[in-house]
């Protein structure tokens, strides 16, 4: 089976390919570099001892796009390509609608027209805005606080009527919680192009020296230590997922949550990354952040029950890799 696979050299796709090529599918990698590196293909080569196609164009250009559908017959297509800064997304709206959005209309037509209509696609917790119940199934009600959420909320809206459309197609919505970690070799992780916002990229730029301190926003939430808790699950738990999801192609449109089920605070992953890493990280406790929520976890039984899907690795696995991605890559 021949995977096309949107946004592979990023951190969640980079990781995703290694699995799909370690179990021998054939991919397609497309990828504009926006938020990633052209080293990460020899990183993947290097891993898994396999080549793959890529192309250096935007999935929002239809004409470059359909050449790829011209040059390969796509079975399946998985799409990781967009925008996921939050806080970017409320200064510049516009920029992650356009992408968000007509990525996935651009990916969408193609893959109606080359009458291959299957697809996973990257939807996120965020849909649940700030939950009324923990653990979040998948029924729970969606609604959204930022625009980038929105353009996930929206684009699963867009899904669900590409199905009622036609029921040909079969699509996989998959809703990560928060993925940290790296792959075990040290050669991929995450690597953002600018300055990051989220947890575990920041506390490895605090703890290799490169920024002076963390800032925890927010210790009187009501959670048991008062930092905001998150479900973090690892990046390979989380691309083994999209093995599983490609299993369940047959037809449908289906929603899953993949997380770990456990919520963790901010200090405990702090704590954590400093035992098992020997390293500090000195931190401060600043405002909360706005549009913050204070906890947030899954419900993982569905894509257990539907999937096979189990996170196996735990936190002290994330907090490892993460921190030996950052050592073999100074
Ligand atoms: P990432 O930024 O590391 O990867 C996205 C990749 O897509 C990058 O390599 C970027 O260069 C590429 N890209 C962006 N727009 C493109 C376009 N128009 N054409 C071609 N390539 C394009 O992000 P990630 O963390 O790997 O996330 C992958 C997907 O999962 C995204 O859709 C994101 O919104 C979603 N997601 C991520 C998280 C998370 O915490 N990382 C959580 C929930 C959902
Ligand atoms: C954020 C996004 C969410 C997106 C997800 C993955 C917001 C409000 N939400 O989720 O929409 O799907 O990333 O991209 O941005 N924290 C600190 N200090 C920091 C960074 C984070 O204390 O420097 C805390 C946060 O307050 C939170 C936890 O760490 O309690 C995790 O934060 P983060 O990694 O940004 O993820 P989310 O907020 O869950």
């Amino acid at each position: 089976m021949r995977v096309l696979v949107t946004g592979g050299l990023g951190y969640i796709g980079s990781h995703t390919c290694v699995e799909l090529l370690n179990n021998d599918y054939e991919i397609v990698v497309v990828d504009n570099l926006v938020n990633s590196k052209m080293t990460v293909i020899d990183n993947i080569n290097k891993i898994t001892g396999k080549n793959f196609p890529f192309y250096n164009i935007d999935v929002c250009d239809k004409d470059a796009l359909e050449q790829v559908f011209k040059n390969h017959k796509i079975d399946v297509a998985i799409h990781f390509a967009g925008y996921k800064a939050v806080g970017e997304s409320v200064e510049k709206p516009l920029k992650y609608y356009e992408n968000n959005l007509l990525s996935t209309i651009v990916l969408c037509e193609l893959l109606n027209k080359y009458n291959c209509k299957k697809l996973v696609f990257s939807s996120s917790a965020t849909v649940y805005g700030k939950p009324k119940v923990l653990p979040l199934t998948e029924d729970c009600p969606l609604n959204t606080t930022n625009p980038y959420g929105t353009t996930k909320l929206i684009i699963e809206g867009m899904l669900k009527d590409l199905y009622i459309s036609d029921q040909n197609w079969s699509i996989v919505i998959l809703r990560y919680f928060n993925p940290i970690g790296a792959h075990k070799s040290g050669l991929i992780g995450d690597d953002p192009n600018n300055t990051p916002n989220n947890l575990m990229p920041y506390i490895l730029k605090v703890a290799s020296g490169e920024l002076p301190v963390l800032s925890i926003f927010g210790a009187d939430y009501d959670t048991s230590d008062g930092t905001g808790v998150r479900d973090y699950i690892h990046v390979c738990d989380l691309a083994y997922g999209h093995l599983l999801a490609l299993n369940k192609l047959n037809s449908g449109l289906y929603y899953y949550n993949l997380g770990t089920g456990i919520g963790y605070s901010v200090l405990d992953i702090i704590h954590t990354f400093e035992k098992v890493n020997q390293v500090k990280v000195p931190y401060k406790i600043v405002e909360r952040r706005a549009g913050d929520i204070a906890s947030c976890y899954a419900n993982p039984s569905k894509a257990s029950k539907e999937l096979g899907f189990k996170a196996e690795k735990n936190l002290e696995d994330m907090c490892k890799s993460a921190w030996n991605f950052v050592i073999k890559n100074r």
